[in-house]
């Protein structure tokens, strides 16, 4: 007998990542009811249309782009972060579009992305053992016994400041600054001296006599607004499940229930068990879904997920994120694409060539090669064609500000470079620089699918 789903019914199943040792559960409580009665930060109707836009890149006709912090911090808020993450997106999704001519889905891990799962529970320095630092939502990075308590009043913080980031967010995508007639103007300042910058250049300018052309024969801004304005989505880990639990509402136009905390949710590698309470609470939400897909995982279970989160089948509804490693991809991958096509499960293709490209510097620092990011996303697109499945997208660490965390790139960042600038509060970013980079080479790979496509047409 199946039990009734019900937006608390997680609680019933064994779950892991979630704090315990809050020291006063009842107030916990009362924050998870005053976060029942705030205002949702997405529209249902918003969510239903990045699903269809994603049914989109299910069906090989769009490409998804999803990045943004690892972990969003109190203390990395501010409206310039936001804006270069935004700039960033942009200006990735423009060089994506040129090179695969299909619409990008743009998805930030933005406004919400505050939870995190640790691989220790607690961290020792010098003798002394406190817990781990489990995202800004749930304790502090300081190590210090006070900070790293979990404090209920962290998740009015978060959703105050996830309220703000999507404002802005809103305001950016809709009110100007994303018009496509300012594209010269998204470079950011350090990347403009740098060879993606001339590159970045060298396309805007194309796209500027693109829309010269257009607007000679009658295709303006003011016939066609959708050139002032883009359609930005959020999206976090949904590992906090008490606060995405009192964020979840029934719709009233479809009566079903959808979890408002952001358009896209995802199920983290580390709490993807079948009978899990993580797997139990994203089946009920009507929201599109990821779910990260590691090395471990074999094709019969990852169909036992599939028909879970997704038992309709339905396009935009599931998008799996392969986060293997470069030295496993090519291993693991052919399998788990050939089972889901074997069964002919809807579901989008992505990459996350981060989570599988962690190592430690000789210095200590966490820190992930760039190159080795790279061979994973190629690899992924290689295989994708073999297996004859739309590569559909990449998920994505990444800032726009010029951090020195992931080795490598453009401008060589070595080792020693690491500690100029690592601002993360948990895993390494690619910056700016590196992400256009990234964007300019997935763009090739891409490119020469397209060619591929075209010839497998005419022939
Ligand atoms: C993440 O996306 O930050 C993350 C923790 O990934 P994964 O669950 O794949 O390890
Ligand atoms: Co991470």
């Amino acid at each position: 007998m199946t039990e009734r789903w019900t937006p608390s019914s997680w609680r019933q199943k064994p779950a892991k990542h979630l704090p315990t040792d809050y020291s006063d559960m009842a107030a916990l409580e009362r924050v998870e009811n005053t976060l029942r009665s705030m205002p949702p930060l997405v529209f249902a109707g918003e969510a239903r249309r990045l699903k269809s836009l994603l049914g989109e890149v299910a069906d090989g006709k769009a490409f998804l782009l999803q990045g943004g912090d690892c972990a969003e911090s109190f203390k990395e808020f501010h409206a310039d972060n936001i804006r270069d993450t935004f700039r960033l997106l942009l200006q990735m999704a423009v060089v994506l579009t040129f090179a695969g001519g299909k619409p990008v889905v743009k998805v930030g891990r933005i406004a919400g992305q505050f939870a995190k799962p640790r691989s220790e529970p607690t961290e020792t320095i010098d003798g002394v053992t406190l817990p781990s630092y489990r995202g800004d939502i749930i304790n502090g990075m300081a190590f210090e016994a006070a900070e790293r308590a979990p404090d209920p009043e962290r998740l009015l913080k978060a959703y105050g400041q996830s309220s703000s980031t999507l404002n802005l967010l809103r305001a950016f995508a809709g009110g100007g600054y994303a018009d496509l007639y300012n594209i010269h103007r998204w470079t950011l300042g350090f990347v403009a001296d740098s060879p993606q910058g001339a590159r970045y250049r060298e396309l805007s300018s194309k796209i500027s006599e693109a829309l010269d052309f257009m607007a000679a024969v009658g295709v303006t801004p003011d016939s066609h607004p959708d050139l002032r304005r883009v359609e930005v989505f959020t999206s976090h880990e949904a590992l906090l499940l008490g606060f995405e639990e009192a964020m979840t509402r029934v719709d009233s136009t479809s009566g079903d229930w959808y979890d408002t905390s952001a358009h896209m949710l995802w199920i983290g590698e580390r709490t993807r068990q079948p009978d899990g309470a993580h797997i139990e609470f994203m089946k009920g939400v009507k929201n599109p879904i990821g779910m990260k897909v590691g090395p471990m995982l074999e094709g019969d279970e990852l169909l036992r997920l599939i028909d879970i989160l997704n038992p309709k089948n339905e396009p935009g509804r599931l998008t799996l994120y392969g986060r293997f490693g470069a030295d496993k991809i090519a291993d693991r991958l052919p399998r788990l694409m050939a089972a889901t096509k074997r069964a002919g499960r809807a579901v989008v293709w992505a990459t996350d060539p981060m989570h599988g490209n962690t190592l430690k510097a000789a210095n200590g620092y966490k820190t992930r090669p760039f190159d080795r990011i790279l061979s994973e996303v190629k690899t992924f697109v290689e295989v994708a064609q073999a297996e004859g499945v739309h590569p559909g997208g990449v998920h994505l660490e990444m800032t726009g500000q010029n951090v020195t965390e992931c080795l490598g790139g453009a401008r060589a960042l070595s080792e020693g470079d690491l500690a100029d600038r690592y601002h993360t509060h948990c895993d390494p970013r690619l910056n700016a620089d590196q992400a256009l980079e990234l964007a300019f080479l997935v763009a090739e790979k891409l490119k020469s699918t397209r060619e591929a496509e075209r010839q497998a047409a005419a022939s």
